[in-house]
């Protein structure tokens, strides 16, 4: 009998063990189920072919016309439940037959921002050498009238816009605006002119705009257009879509100087190597009307740029500064730089940390040999 008891129990037991592992098992389905369908939906999303971001430019009807960011343009169909649309949004379209889905929301000014250098640069005027008449115009021309605006209200002169800095490679051009815009605490835009009409084709008018729009934001600002030539320099023919985008955007930039919108606080600086083939619309007054030219260091300014970047070199006590001086007629303060950082590699090669005359000496020698062969490679592809 108490066998029976036994084993009675032993039977619910297991029974009950049972129950338990089926409800266990039964979670677990439950879990894994889920899991399943959560990693099915996100493998539709892998199989779902990306969405292209375009512009839309106009709307026909119930189409409307989209810009490709490869520049094409095509009439497209309106998705369903797409939100009201008008020209300027930006849209995600299917790929295979561009139906606008729906719209997105993009910031305005994020293109400016990510294409343009913005900086608060820190360049004292003691680094640049020489050049101190063409500080003396900067000052004059860019510092005063954004350090006291109210003198020119007061006399009652408009100060100039912009100021046009012209001549040779790395004479310090770019160094001066920087100089200035450090004097004045102002925020630095710096544009290329090149990059503006090749990396960003058919938005180079768009962008001028905005940089003008952001520099007034930022202001007092200092509007930096390197290469300016790139985009004013003066055109035979207007043939080619390139050429056309080129036109509109110094279009652009000539209607921001003479601009509705006062510029204020805003001063441009142009800058290039290219004054000869500039459009004069460009240096017409009230527009970039000081011109500045930045020629190659005379001896004294040679001497006041060896002198500047070799501040923190350890050498020799019986340097002849002369002869380094004499040796170097006709480099640029680029290639006066280049000399100094040549001679310090000649010392570390020779396990030294003082430079010597001969290291100048052999700095000047590679220097002017990379200069020479500059040259020629550019005769070479030119005639
Ligand atoms: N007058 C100068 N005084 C001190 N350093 C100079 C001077 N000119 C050039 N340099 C040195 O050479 C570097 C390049 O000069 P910078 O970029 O100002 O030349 P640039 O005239 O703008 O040339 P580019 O026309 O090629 O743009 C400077 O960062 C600086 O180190
Ligand atoms: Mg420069």
């Amino acid at each position: 009998m108490g066998n029976g008891s036994v084993k009675q129990d032993k039977i619910e037991e297991a029974f009950f063990s049972y129950v338990n592992d089926v409800s266990g098992l039964e979670d677990e389905n439950r879990a894994l189920k889920e899991h399943n369908e959560t990693l099915e939906r996100e493998l539709e999303k892998f199989r779902r072919a990306p969405l292209i971001v375009c512009e839309i430019r106009d709307l026909i009807e119930d189409k409307a016309i989209v810009r490709l960011p490869n520049g094409n343009e095509f009439l497209v169909e309106i998705g369903k439940n797409c939100d009201a649309l008008k020209a300027g949004d930006g849209v995600l379209a299917e790929q295979k037959n561009l139906t606008v889905i729906r719209r997105i929301l993009t910031n305005k000014k994020f293109d400016v921002e990510r294409f343009v250098v913005i900086e608060k640069p820190t360049v004292p005027w003691d680094a640049v050498g020489g050049l101190h008449e063409q500080e003396r115009d900067i000052k004059e021309v860019i510092e005063l009238p954004l350090k006291k605006p109210d003198l020119f209200r007061q006399v009652g002169i408009q100060p100039p816009k912009g100021i046009l800095l012209h001549g040779p490679p790395g004479t310090g051009k770019t160094l001066l605006a920087k100089a200035v815009a450090a004097s004045t605490n102002s925020t630095f835009i710096e544009v290329v002119g090149s990059e503006l009409v090749q990396k960003f084709i058919g938005e180079g008018a768009k962008l001028v705009k905005e940089i003008f729009q952001l520099a007034r934001e930022k202001a007092p600002s200092i509007v930096f257009i390197d290469e300016i030539d790139a985009i004013a320099a003066t055109r035979v023919d207007v043939g080619t879509s390139g050429e056309r985008e080129v036109q509109r955007t110094f279009m652009q930039l000539l209607s921001e100087i003479d601009g509705f919108e006062p510029l204020g606080n805003v001063k441009i600086i142009g800058c290039t190597n290219r004054k000869d083939i500039l459009d004069t619309a460009m240096v017409r007054p009230g527009r970039l009307d000081r011109l500045i030219y930045v020629p190659l260091p005379d001896a004294d300014g040679r001497k006041e740029i060896l002198r500047i970047h070799t501040r923190d070199m350890k050498h020799d006590k019986d340097i002849d500064h002369e002869e380094i001086i004499k040796l170097t007629e006709a480099f640029s303060g680029a290639e006066l730089k280049a000399v100094c950082t040549e001679a310090g590699y000649c010392a570390i090669r020779n396990d030294r940390v003082k430079i010597t005359q001969q290291d100048f000496l052999d700095a000047i020698k590679k220097v002017s040999e990379e200069v020479r062969r500059e040259n020629t490679e550019f005769k070479g592809m030119f005639g």
